[in-house]
């Protein structure tokens, strides 16, 4: 049952889909505190309470312990100290072991604080400001929790099926020669590849919607080659539009007042990759509009995918607070710097990019409406990635296009999916997003991944293999590196043969993922769950932090220690072991409940199949080189037959939104002696 409670005069985040009016009963799920600061909520939790939720953040799949913070930042070091990430993802369940589990939504577009036991380790404690709405949801199974949150909030993006082949992305692939050459590369080694990623460097001087025609002469051309070869390339769109007089979509925006305007009324003026910039307004509608009409450009060149970037929005510095920090650092040329001088310059320094007062001073004109950026903040990338999802529906209507932003809200999961942004060639990185992913899910994010391998640091072989080993798992399976750091396309290393075999792997369990991805955003389900939340009873779920239930049938436990030749896994149930080196290179274990050593080498995958279940395998022989090469008519069956084995298979088109009904989704049923070995 869904309860809603708003306070203040809420800003209305097109977050929610449904109407629900305000309760007829007091709140009562925590204690709740009313201030001129805004409302805090509290509850006592005991101590086998569980919290599941809160989308991108740091730390474990149980969030208690520590205080989250949803405040959309540009910060690429995602450490266990760091309160946020890009995203704002307001959702959480208190799951409680003796009954009484609950959801919370809080539906506030500004800073929310989740401390969840940090002050006090029993307590959980939610601070927003005056204007917010509470939604709380009660009764019923944590699956069904978020069913109803998700029913709430809208069905998920669905990208197009090309998108969840293998992808490859490094910031500084400065050419088309660059690009051709990785494609070369994946494809003389025998690794299937679907897209090619277009970092900033493609555009000219860093100016959205241009194309460099030095470093890509013919570019209409070059797409066409691309897609000859199987290859979807993806440009990389920003959030800050370059100052520069005679560039026509900084010329229409100040003409028509489309940017985001400063205390003094004028465009506000702060600096990202090509230097100062002014910022698109996109909580105003004439300025998504305007701004995702501008994708045409690039589509009519036959691209057919985007990732939006820098849009919580991160700015380097503002003019005016450049302006004041400089002039304090020159009043210090000459002074002696000492401990507090030193980290009082340092500070100043450090304190311009991603300044809350620039923030402060950043206003938006939602239609007619003026509103301080600070109080909508949040919504800055949900709204950037609403402009090139609305546009698209003009443009391609019939079309699914590949989006997805760096920051988000809940409700943008709707327009399009995220990935988790600058993490590091770290294992930590590794288990984080393993740890990410059925939080992100349960707030609606479902097409999702980190950058494989890591994005900032070198890669080593090791890492990469085994994040690779995690990532055929993910809808979004993009290997993507910072500028200066090692390179690490996959088939760059010595072990080809291994990386090879994972990544064609991906390409035989895709008709498994495809179905589970668009089973569960059609069914408003999760496709990462944490162990929990289908064995309900079982006292030892809660505790894995390191095993996800994939889809209906599978479980995996990825191997992220280095060094790890194999780990400890835990059963909730029997299941299949399916050890696979390859799609063709499998053995098979039936295990016990329990808990299990299971040796896994560097070069293997291993799953989990649920007994009675079983999973489609799509041939991945020479001749697959992407998606559009996969036999989707005849697959292999595996799986855990007692004495049959099911599975409901979801299969469309791949391209069009005409999704297959589920009065159409084919139940299929094997005896033991018609599974593959
Ligand atoms: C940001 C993005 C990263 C990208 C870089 C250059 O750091 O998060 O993915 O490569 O900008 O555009």
């Amino acid at each position: 049952m869904i309860e809603k409670y708003s306070f203040g005069q809420p800003i209305d985040t097109g977050a929610v889909v449904l109407t629900i009016s305000q309760s007829a009963q007091p709140f009562h799920l925590m204690q709740l505190t009313k201030s001129d600061k805004g409302i805090a909520l509290s509850c006592q939790m005991n101590a086998e309470d569980v919290v599941y939720g809160l989308g991108e953040q740091v730390r474990g799949i149980n969030k208690r312990g520590f205080t989250y913070i949803s405040h959309a930042t540009d910060d690429p070091f995602h450490l266990e100290n760091k309160h946020s990430l890009y995203g704002a993802h307001n959702f959480l369940i208190l799951s409680r072991k003796n009954g009484g589990s609950f959801g919370i939504f809080v539906d506030d577009p500004a800073r929310v604080v989740f401390d969840v036991g940090e002050t006090d380790m029993d307590r959980l404690s939610i601070t927003a400001g005056c204007d917010c709405a509470i939604y709380t949801i009660e009764g019923g199974s944590l699956k069904e929790i978020v069913k109803q949150f998700r029913e709430l909030v809208g069905t998920s993006y669905i990208a197009p099926k090309w998108a969840f082949g293998y992808q490859q992305s490094r910031w500084g692939y400065a050419c088309a020669e660059d690009i051709r050459e990785v494609v070369k590369g994946y494809h003389d080694k025998g690794i299937p590849l679907d897209a090619v990623y277009m970092d900033i460097d493609y555009m000219e001087n860093f100016k959205d919607f241009t194309v460099d025609a030095e470093k890509f002469p013919d570019f209409e051309q070059f797409v066409q080659e691309m897609r000859a070869q199987g290859i979807h390339l993806v440009p990389i769109i920003d959030a800050g539009v370059k100052i520069e007089e005679g560039y026509s979509i900084y010329e229409e925006g100040v003409q028509n007042h489309y940017f985001c305007k400063d205390e003094d009324g004028e465009d506000f003026t702060g600096a990202v990759w090509p230097g100062k910039s002014h910022f698109p307004d996109f909580l105003n509608a004439k300025a998504r509009a305007w701004f995702g009409g501008k994708y045409k450009l690039l589509m009519d060149q036959g691209i057919d995918g985007f990732w939006n970037d820098m849009n919580e929005p991160a700015i380097f510095y503002s003019e005016k607070n450049l302006k004041q920090v400089m002039e304090e650092v020159a009043a210090m040329k000459d002074e002696n710097l000492d401990l507090h001088l030193f980290y009082h310059m340092k500070g100043l320094v450090d304190g311009l990019s991603n300044n809350e007062d620039d923030y402060r001073r950043i206003w938006h004109n939602m239609d007619g409406v003026k509103v301080c950026h600070d109080q909508v903040h949040n919504l800055y990338g949900y709204n950037m990635t609403k402009a090139a999802a609305e546009a698209f529906d003009q443009i391609a209507p019939e079309k699914r296009t590949l989006l997805f932003s760096r920051s988000s809200y809940i409700g943008m999961h709707r327009y399009g999916g995220i990935w988790t942004g600058d993490n590091a060639s770290w294992w930590s990185h590794l288990l984080l997003s393993i740890q990410q992913m059925p939080s992100l899910n349960m707030c609606g994010i479902l097409y999702t991944g980190s950058d494989i391998g890591g994005f900032g640091a070198d890669a080593t072989e090791d890492l990469l293999m085994r994040w690779l080993e995690f990532g055929i798992f993910t809808p979004l399976m993009r290997n993507h590196a910072a500028a200066g750091t090692r390179e690490q396309e996959a088939y760059r290393f010595a072990q080809t043969k291994d990386f090879r075999n994972i990544i064609r792997m991906r390409y035989s369990l895709l008709p498994y993922i495809y179905s589970e991805f668009m089973k569960c955003a059609l069914k408003n389900e999760m496709y990462f769950r944490p162990l929990a939340f289908d064995y309900p009873q079982d006292a030892h779920a809660p505790q894995v932090e390191d095993q996800l239930m994939v889809g209906d049938s599978m479980m995996i436990a990825p191997v992220y220690r280095q060094n790890a030749t194999g780990r400890y896994v835990y059963l909730p149930q029997e299941m299949l072991m399916v050890r696979m080196r390859s799609p063709e290179d499998r053995s098979f274990q039936r295990m016990e409940q329990g808990h299990h050593y299971v040796d896994v080498a560097l070069n293997e995958v291993i799953i989990f199949i649920k007994k009675g279940h079983m999973i489609p395998l799509a041939a991945v022989d020479e001749n697959v080189r992407s998606t559009a090469d996969l036999d989707d008519v005849q697959y292999e069956w595996i799986g855990f037959a007692e004495p049959t084995a099911e599975y409901v298979l979801y299969e469309d088109d791949g391209i069009s939104k005409q999704y297959t009904p589920q009065s159409e989704w084919k139940k299929v049923v094997r005896t033991k002696e018609q599974l593959a070995l």
